[in-house]
């Protein structure tokens, strides 16, 4: 346990039993709210041919229906919800690349409930009241920004609303301000770091910032010890959902930095294999499912998050935690029947100190055949190697990748600038393929 344990939440002083003991109580409670508040719900269930009443025990839950993202957008924009609109003070809305967006809904508990939780991820991250605290999530309907904001006005610090975006101003609030603690995404990092960098003559370790909280896309570990190295801070990795709450379902703590603790009181993870739906056990890799305990406006049941990744015990905390998120199911690009996700070839990139972390991956059709391209900038320092280096540079990466991650990529060295900078979650991935 950790040294300043007085800081802490009664609740992260938990044991096992007394933490299954509250989810069991609480899960009785989200599934009788969700059950006779939401027709969906009933209807999921009623289907399924169970009743809350049949919850007895945690494992009762398998009986239970999993909800999906289509489960959501079918019900848009409000049916999801589980309270009257007069109790709902809050809505937000995840961007959803394709279709209608998933809204979710808040009361004033269920808001009061996330700032206390994003509190709690602060200080397991190391922040505390006296900080002060830059937000560069962006603000709106998203809820990185305000759900950062709210934990950390809740905390007590002192927050500066930046918001994402206006990267030169930003960089300069952040010399001028002199924060603590930035909250952003690590690819919006990398901007805000060049930046930062060509204002501090070369380097941007002096800055005041000692500890940084990632999340709202995958990073890989590369990727965290390049933006520590540069900014002189810890990185800190936040996950979360907006359909679960938005950020902080779970946080990494400062002691181990190894994968972000689940708040089991208030939420409640299962891994299930993503083909069969099928519960696996603890350590096994597979998405990620949760159930919400205490949510009231938007309660969700077996939400499958697609989200990849394992289930492994806590340290600091009895609760459990996350290993690293691989990707999304649908963000995995299957080449010639090899599966890759974005961090993987990322993790190659970041292995040469010549090239920088700005990359995008192009999949085009050639025929019948898929074909991956990866165009990757050159770092500031680098600009000015040879033809030939960078023709060696390329072929080495091309053959990292082909050994490492299985599949045959064409890379080639992008001029600097080229690949479009990320002020919020990154592009990754752009699709050529002509879609029918
Ligand atoms: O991204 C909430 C958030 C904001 C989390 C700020 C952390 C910080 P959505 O827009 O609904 O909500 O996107 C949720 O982002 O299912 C994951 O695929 C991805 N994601 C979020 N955090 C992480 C993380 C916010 N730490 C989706 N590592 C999730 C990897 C993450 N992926």
């Amino acid at each position: 346990m950790s040294t300043n344990l007085q800081h802490l939440d009664p609740m992260e002083f938990a044991s096992r039993d007394e933490i299954q003991a509250l989810q069991l109580e609480r899960m009785k409670w989200t599934l009788n709210h969700a059950y006779n508040n939401v027709p969906m719900y009933r209807r999921k269930f009623d289907q399924a041919g169970v009743h809350p009443n049949d919850f007895k025990e945690m494992r009762d839950l398998v009986k239970f229906p999993y909800t999906t993202k289509q489960d959501l957008r079918d019900n848009y924009p409000f049916d999801t919800f589980a309270v009257p609109m007069d109790q709902v003070v809050r809505i937000h809305a995840s961007s959803g690349t394709t279709g209608r967006p998933t809204v979710v809904g808040y009361t004033q508990r269920d808001i009061d409930t996330w700032a206390d939780i994003v509190a709690r991820c602060l200080r397991a991250a190391g922040a505390t009241d006296k900080d002060k605290i830059h937000v560069a999530y962006g603000y709106g309907l998203f809820t990185g920004g305000l759900g950062a904001h709210y934990g950390a006005e809740r905390l007590g610090a002192a927050v500066i609303p930046m918001s994402g975006g206006q990267t030169e101003k930003q960089a300069q609030l952040i010399l001028d301000f002199k924060p603590d603690v930035i909250m952003v995404t690590p690819s919006y990092c990398l901007t805000l770091i060049d930046e930062l960098e060509r204002k501090m003559g070369g380097d941007a370790r002096n800055c005041s910032l000692r500890i940084g909280v990632f999340g709202a896309e995958p990073w890989s570990e590369s990727l965290r010890s390049e933006i520590e190295e540069r900014m002189g801070i810890k990185a800190m990795d936040i996950y979360g959902l907006s359909e679960v709450m938005g950020p902080g379902v779970a946080m990494e703590c400062v002691e181990h930095q190894d994968g972000p603790t689940v708040w089991e009181d208030h939420f409640y993870p299962e891994i299930i294999d993503p083909d069969n739906g099928g519960v696996l056990a603890d350590g096994e890799s597979g998405e990620l499912v949760f159930t919400t305990l205490t949510k009231e406006a938007l309660p969700v049941i077996r939400y499958r998050t697609r989200d990849l990744t394992r289930l492994l015990p806590g340290i600091t905390r009895n609760m459990r935690r996350l290993g690293k998120i691989t990707g999304r199911s649908d963000d995995m690009l299957i080449i010639r029947g090899v599966n890759v996700f974005p961090s993987q070839i990322e993790e190659q990139i970041m292995k040469f100190e010549q090239l920088s972390p700005h990359y995008q991956l192009e999949v085009n059709r050639k025929g019948h055949l898929d074909t991956l391209a990866v165009r990757v900038e050159l770092k500031e320092h680098s600009k000015t190697i040879s033809n030939d280096l960078r023709c060696d540079i390329c072929n080495d990466l091309r053959h990292r990748i082909k050994s490492m991650v299985g599949v045959t990529t064409k890379v080639s060295i992008a001029n600097c600038g080229d690949i479009p900078r990320s002020e919020g979650k990154a592009q990754r991935v752009v699709d050529l393929r002509a879609h029918d």
